[in-house]
Parts: structure tokens; C-alpha cells; sequence
């Protein structure tokens, strides 16, 4: 389980409650995997995400371009990223069936998303707007 901690804080209130709904999705994931239910929910987390993670790229994206944030290229690689892997776990999911490996997989690329990505590149969005207020 993931608890909202200050080192997930981007200091940017709307992506800060978007990645609050992403870990309680996440959390919601992982319960059912220990209660061996994660094959039953592992679709209706795909399809939650590939809408949700949408809208928030988008959020992330607006934001990055309206503050002329220099890595925004990189960045918006990446999110590009996680929307493929989502969409071909599902593809996978939707062909085969769930599986334990599904599963497996999704609860990485989540786990990934939400703490590699948020403290190593999405906090950095909120630092570059923090020292561009301190700096005008
Ligand atoms: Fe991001």
C-alpha cells in the first residue's frame, strides 16, 4: 500500500490530487491482488486508466507548456510511454484472458509510474515553477 507522503508533493495542487486518485486506484489494485482478486479487477483498472491517465498527461502537459518547462519534450516521451504499455497490457489482457503475469505487470508499471516518476521527473516541474516565481 502507498501512503501520500510530502516526497510525492509536486507543490502544484491539481496534479498533486490527480496522483492522490492514481495511488488510491493503485491501492484499490494491490488490495484485490492480496485477496487473490487481482485477475477479476485487473481490467477495470486498465480501462480506468487509460481514460484517467489521459486527462491527467493532458493536466501535466498544459502546465508544462504554460510555464515553458524546458523538458517538456522528454516528459511528454515518457507519458507517451506509460499510454502504450497500458494499452498493450490491455490488448494482452483483452486476447489472453488475465493472468497472474498481467497482474504482475501492472502492479510494476503502476508502482514505477507513481513513485519512480512522480519524485524523480514530476517534482521537477514544481521545483523549475517554484524558482521561475522566485526569480520574477
Ligand atoms: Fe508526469
Amino acid at each position: 500500500m502507498i501512503i501520500w507522503r510530502e516526497a510525492l508533493s509536486v507543490g502544484v495542487d491539481l496534479i498533486d490530487t490527480e496522483h492522490q486518485e492514481l495511488i488510491r486506484k493503485l491501492n484499490d489494485f494491490m488490495e484485490a491482488c492480496t485477496k487473490q482478486s487481482g485477475k477479476d479487477k485487473i481490467l477495470e483498472t486498465l480501462s480506468f486508466l487509460k481514460s484517467y491517465t489521459v486527462e491527467h498527461f493532458s493536466d501535466e502537459e498544459s502546465l508544462m507548456q504554460e510555464v515553458e518547462y524546458p523538458d517538456y519534450p522528454v516528459h511528454k516521451q515518457i507519458h507517451d510511454g506509460f499510454v502504450n504499455k497500458v494499452e498493450e497490457l490491455e490488448r494482452s489482457v483483452l486476447e489472453k484472458g488475465p493472468s497472474v503475469l498481467s497482474t504482475i505487470k501492472l502492479n510494476r508499471l503502476l508502482v514505477d509510474w507513481l513513485i519512480n516518476h512522480i519524485t524523480k521527473t514530476d517534482v521537477h516541474i514544481g521545483e523549475y515553477i517554484k524558482n521561475r516565481e522566485a526569480a520574477s
